[in-house]
């Protein structure tokens, strides 16, 4: 049966192979190789991630895994072709995609994101789960990010793969993204492993901002640090660095990413008008109730402080009523 898994990794890697050789060395490539060019992927970085391209044809991948003795059983399990079930036809899962490989802890390859360089079809493909490939286990860049993330003990959480990529170019190493799934409690462990300093840095839309909300808290049941970078809206890491470059993202970006209390206390106070006395009353409450959840009485008193700055009310005041929500917690 481990002979079925040797096979689907052969294959993999071999795919990864012929794919890279087609962006880079085949009139097929050119589409790609111009798209490249225009988000400002360098070669030498094109080599790094081993990106390829998988041309606009049912048939391509197909017929030269076949002659190179590969089953359609094993290329389907691999996740790199699809049966279609009435006709029992096969074909290449993966068309007119620039394809990103996949690689778990040990840098083997597991599966690919196949990013649609144009026309009809979802922008981003992955594999689908297979024996190797299950997206939930898994984080993209880990296996080169590892040693940079445990040297600088931090590391930055990006939801896509180009924005690692670009970030890695940039020459900001210690990044990994989740694979288009929100962070699970077995990627938040195998970040624990390495340290426990994370900065989230998801997209600025609503869809980034509560995936951040999500993940801060499952980073949090593994008592990780966390803070959460601030993109400008509109853009996503990506867009930023080819805009401001690298060194501006680690300036503005990771360094002024909020501690997540400041960031609850932020994401709270957009649903109340402070104008509004009621409103604000509640507002306040409601803070005080996330800093009575903190574990040290000195992160406490610090918010505290800020609140009571903000608000011109006596810091004595709410303690009182922060003792008050703690009781009310027991
Ligand atoms: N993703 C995925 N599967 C999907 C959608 C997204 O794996 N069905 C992942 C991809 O790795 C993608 C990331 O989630 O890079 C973020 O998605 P999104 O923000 O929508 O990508 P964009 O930034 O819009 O993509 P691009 O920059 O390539 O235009
Ligand atoms: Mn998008
Ligand atoms: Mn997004
Ligand atoms: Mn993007
Ligand atoms: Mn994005």
């Amino acid at each position: 049966k481990d002979a079925e898994l040797q096979q689907i990794r052969d294959s993999l890697d071999l795919a990864a192979k012929l794919y890279h050789h087609v962006l880079m060395n085949t009139p097929f490539g050119e589409v790609g190789r111009r798209y490249l060019e225009k988000r400002n992927i360098m070669k030498e970085t094109v080599y790094e991630f081993q990106i390829g391209y998988a041309p606009d044809s049912f048939q391509f991948l197909l017929p030269f895994m076949k002659k190179r003795g590969f089953t359609e059983e094993i290329l389907e399990k691999a996740g790199l072709i699809s049966i279609k079930e009435e006709t029992g036809r096969a074909f290449d899962r993966f068309r007119h995609r620039l394809m990103i490989p996949i690689h778990d802890a040990q840098g083997r390859i597991i599966g690919f994101g196949g990013r649609l360089i144009d026309g009809d079809g979802p922008k981003y493909l992955n594999s689908p789960e297979t024996r190797l490939f299950q997206k939930r286990l898994h984080l993209f860049n880990l296996h080169r990010a590892r040693s940079p993330i445990r040297k600088e003990q931090q590391v930055v959480l990006f939801e896509g793969s180009i924005d690692v990529i670009s970030a890695w170019q940039a020459g900001i190493k210690t990044v990994v993204a989740t694979l288009g799934t929100a962070l699970t409690d077995h990627q938040a462990s195998l970040i624990k492993r390495n340290t426990q300093n994370v900065v989230l840095c998801y997209d600025s839309d609503n869809a980034g901002q509560s995936a951040s909300v999500k993940g801060l808290e499952i980073l949090r049941e593994q008592d990780c640090t966390v803070k959460i970078a601030q993109m400008p809206i509109g853009l996503d890491p990506d867009d930023y660095i080819r805009r401001h470059g690298g060194d501006l993202f680690k300036e503005e970006i990771i360094a002024g990413a909020l501690p997540s209390v400041a960031f609850t206390l932020e994401s709270l106070k957009r649903n109340f008008n402070l104008k509004d006395e009621d409103a604000r009353m509640k507002y306040l409450s409601q803070a005080v109730g996330v800093i009575a959840d903190l574990p040290k009485p000195i992160e406490q008193e610090h918010y505290l402080q800020k609140l009571s700055n903000e608000f011109g009310l006596s810091l004595e005041a709410l303690k009182e009523e922060c003792r008050r929500e703690r009781k009310k917690k027991r």
